[in-house]
């Protein structure tokens, strides 16, 4: 039996009807971008990040970019970002005309090494932008508090990490302005593209609801210039309903992690595998089950050996940051990143999805011992 990295099918079936409800609601209305149900969602979503708003955007990369847009960073600014992620976080610093000052991860949780920051920040350093990768926030305590003593903002990329937590606050809530994605691979995916911005900072919420729509406030007074950054009233109902569902479909993640611990477990792996680690005051929302081998090597044969079996996995991701051709004349990418590279070397995701059974988990971490 074939078993997927994700199975959207299996979710869908379980909220078909309230989804095509809203749907329906949407079209009899013939409302399809912002309105108020892109506001109701919007106020439930921000109450979920324990946040005091958030603004519904276009996607995830878009978030990123208003955020930064709204902090005013542009040319000659520079962005600290950790040397492993997927590229939306350092692309959109480069499109603004600023520089992604890279900075290497640590490997206990693939997260931006914030021993490493604070040397990497100079006179024109504007935002940190760390990254809660694969649903396990990054050390925020430690990340906020340079960010204080340098004046500079902090910009949560949450994209992975609807619903992590840290020291009991969610992601989204524990920085300047927190930017999630609503891809449908997202632990909370809209039916294509969106993207949310959250804040608790009035000022900063009216700036987002502006630069939204090209930076005009009433219409066709522009005092900025935005972008068009709308969210879709239909993803806004859809991601509505499935806002109700979030926690129960993480809970499942959370369980089939643990389900996973025990079998590599009983397996006997040992070290051949490494698996992922929720740290101390953390809450994993595991949007990627991520395991890690001695090299590209192994990997690629357990990568191999999986896809023969028809076992969904997937490298997330190949290359390092600095290691993109797009980057390669960028100050500081020839600088080395070790942790990076292992973990680009290193790691394969595997099917965590909610839906999984104890059979299939079974059967997958039988068939990558068989191939170590
Ligand atoms: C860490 C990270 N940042 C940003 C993004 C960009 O989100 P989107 O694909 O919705 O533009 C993603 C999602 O792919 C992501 O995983």
């Amino acid at each position: 039996m074939a078993i997927p990295l994700l199975d959207l099918k299996a979710q869908y079936k379980t909220i078909r009807e309230e989804v095509l409800r809203v749907t329906e609601e949407v079209y009899e209305s013939q409302i399809f971008i912002l309105g108020k149900r892109v506001e109701d969602f919007e106020s439930d979503f921000a109450a979920y990040c324990h946040s005091k708003y958030s603004v519904g955007v276009s996607s995830g990369t878009d978030a990123l970019l208003e955020a930064l847009m709204v902090l005013g960073i542009g040319q000659g600014d520079e962005v600290i970002v950790p040397a492993y992620s997927f590229f939306a976080t350092a692309g959109v610093v480069h499109r603004l005309g600023a520089r992604p000052v890279f900075v290497d991860v640590r490997l206990e949780d693939y997260n931006i090494d914030p021993a490493q920051i604070e040397q990497k920040i100079s006179g024109r350093t504007r935002a940190i932008m760390p990254v809660h990768l694969y649903g396990q926030c990054a050390d925020m305590d430690a990340i906020n508090a340079i960010a204080a003593r340098h004046g500079i903002a902090v910009v949560e990329d949450a994209a992975q990490a609807v619903g992590a937590e840290y020291r009991g606050k969610r992601a989204g809530a524990l920085g300047t302005l927190g930017c999630f994605s609503f891809f449908p691979s997202k632990n909370l995916g809209g039916f294509g593209d969106a993207g949310a911005i959250t804040t608790s900072d009035d000022a900063m919420r009216e700036k987002l609801i502006d630069f939204r729509v090209h930076g005009m406030r009433p219409k066709y007074y522009h005092h900025y210039v935005g972008g068009n950054f709308r969210i879709d009233a239909l993803q806004a109902a859809i991601l509505h309903v499935k806002l109700r569902h979030l926690d129960s479909w993480a809970e499942g993640r959370r369980r089939n992690a643990q389900t996973y611990a025990q079998l590599f477990a009983e397996a006997g792996t040992g070290d051949r595998v490494v698996l992922p680690r929720e740290l101390e005051g953390r809450h994993h929302v595991y949007n990627q089950y991520i395991i890690r081998f001695d090299g590209r090597a192994t990997r690629d044969r357990v990568l191999e050996h999986l896809k023969s079996k028809s076992i969904g996995c997937e490298i997330y991701y190949p290359l390092t940051l600095p290691q993109q051709k797009c980057f390669a004349d960028l100050p500081g990418v020839r600088e080395a990143y070790p942790s990076s590279d292992i973990a680009a070397d290193g790691t394969l995701a595997i099917p965590v999805y909610p839906e999984l059974t104890k059979d299939q988990m079974a059967e997958v971490v039988r068939e990558i011992a068989a191939a170590i």
